[in-house]
């Protein structure tokens, strides 16, 4: 892709450019806890996005997106992002950069990507990570990873509408190779710990389901635990998210909660708690226990934040039943994408043909299976 990306920079807008590139990211444990100041334990990937960049004399941009083999042409003196386009990113980017009172003019773009689509690995996080890596390298502006996660961050919320935490560009543009990130969304800095499998592995599980309200249900979810947040501060009066509170507490005041909100609220802060104890099992190389609050986190997940959905719980629990298998989960936001899984690296051919006799009979759709390696951060690449 590099070279691809590299040798059709040249060819069509006739100059040679900068390579940024920025991957994709797992989640080892810690579903939903970032946009409430919670810890999360992300990983960046292999798969990536790669921005070609360089200036040019026009008034106006010119992008090529390889994905859609598509172009799009605006003024970079006066432009609107417009919601649901793959330029909405670059424009978006741009706009809170001009807003901050960064200068840029005319510029050439070409993306590509290699990163599954659809399977929640977060590609819309590298396409604004990878987009702020090569502007800041075009125009020596030394923006901070911390920014350009933010400025990624913001950009979902303002152009794409949806109430993201720090999580997915943070991962991006930290990652490190063979190491996981246990970050805290409250201080946003994070603990490098190593992520040493012996023989075991990290396998997703592409359900292929898109769900079409995934959008909407997050911002509820989001929504319903600040809901609980402003009750619980009527109870506990210096706090400011789920992540100050302990579970104990929460049962102490489990009747101010409307019923729908006392599990959501229960899983944001066992969450927490498993993503410490994962880290610490990790560390230790108590890959047993690791797995057992994989699962645990899938329980929570599905029974008391009710992220999940049928094909992700078939696949988590016929992974849980395998003998080679520590722990599964869903990943990401839910309602589809992938599960992960810590399986022994000897046994993923069998695992595969029990999930490819299983799931497509029982749901009409064809899994894909990703083997991901925790690979290095956002970068220049040439
Ligand atoms: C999506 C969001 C993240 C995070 C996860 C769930 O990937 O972009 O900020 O909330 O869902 O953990």
């Amino acid at each position: 892709m590099k070279t691809k990306l590299f040798e059709l920079f040249q060819k069509t807008f006739e100059s040679t450019p900068i390579l940024a590139f920025a991957p994709g990211r797992i989640n080892l444990i810690g579903e939903h806890t970032d946009y409430q100041e919670g810890f999360v334990f992300p990983a960046a990937v292999q798969f990536g996005i790669w921005v070609g960049i360089q200036k040019n004399e026009l008034s106006y941009c010119r992008l090529y997106s390889l994905d859609f083999e598509e172009e799009f042409t605006f003024d970079w003196t006066s432009f609107s992002p417009k919601k649901g386009h793959w330029s909405t990113y670059v424009m978006g980017f741009l706009a809170q950069l001009k807003q901050a009172g960064y200068p840029f003019k005319g510029f050439d773009m070409m993306i590509g990507g290699d990163i599954p689509v659809g399977a929640g690995l977060s590609s819309s996080a590298a396409l604004s990570v990878s987009i702020g890596t090569a502007l800041s390298s075009l125009y020596d502006l030394k923006l901070s990873p911390i920014s350009i996660s933010k400025y990624a961050q913001n950009s979902e919320h303002q152009y794409a509408g949806v109430h993201c935490g720090i999580m997915d560009p943070y991962a991006s543009a930290f990652g490190k190779k063979d190491q996981a990130l246990l970050l805290d969304c409250r201080s946003n800095q994070h603990q490098e710990i190593p992520v040493h499998l012996g023989e075991y592995s990290l396998l997703l599980v592409n359900s292929n389901v898109k769900h079409s309200l995934a959008d909407s249900a997050y911002n509820q979810r989001r929504a319903a635990c600040e809901e609980s947040v402003e009750i619980l501060k009527k109870f506990y009066a210096g706090i400011q998210t789920l992540r100050d509170v302990k579970v104990s507490e929460l049962e102490k005041v489990q009747q101010l909660l409307p019923g729908s909100l006392f599990p959501k609220a229960k899983h944001i802060i066992s969450e927490c708690e498993r993503v410490h104890a994962a880290a610490t099992a990790l560390q230790s190389g108590d890959l047993d226990s690791f797995g057992k609050l994989l699962n645990a986190s899938h329980q929570s997940l599905s029974q008391d934040y009710k992220v999940s959905c049928a094909e992700l719980d078939f696949l988590a629990e016929k992974a849980q039943d395998f003998p080679g298998i520590l722990g599964a989960r869903m990943m990401g936001g839910g309602f589809g994408g992938c599960t992960i899984n810590l399986i022994k690296t000897s046994t993923v051919s069998d695992f595969l043909e029990k999930i490819q006799q299983s799931y497509p009979t029982k749901f009409g759709l064809n899994p894909s299976f990703i083997s991901v390696e925790v690979s290095e951060g956002a970068r220049i690449v040439g």
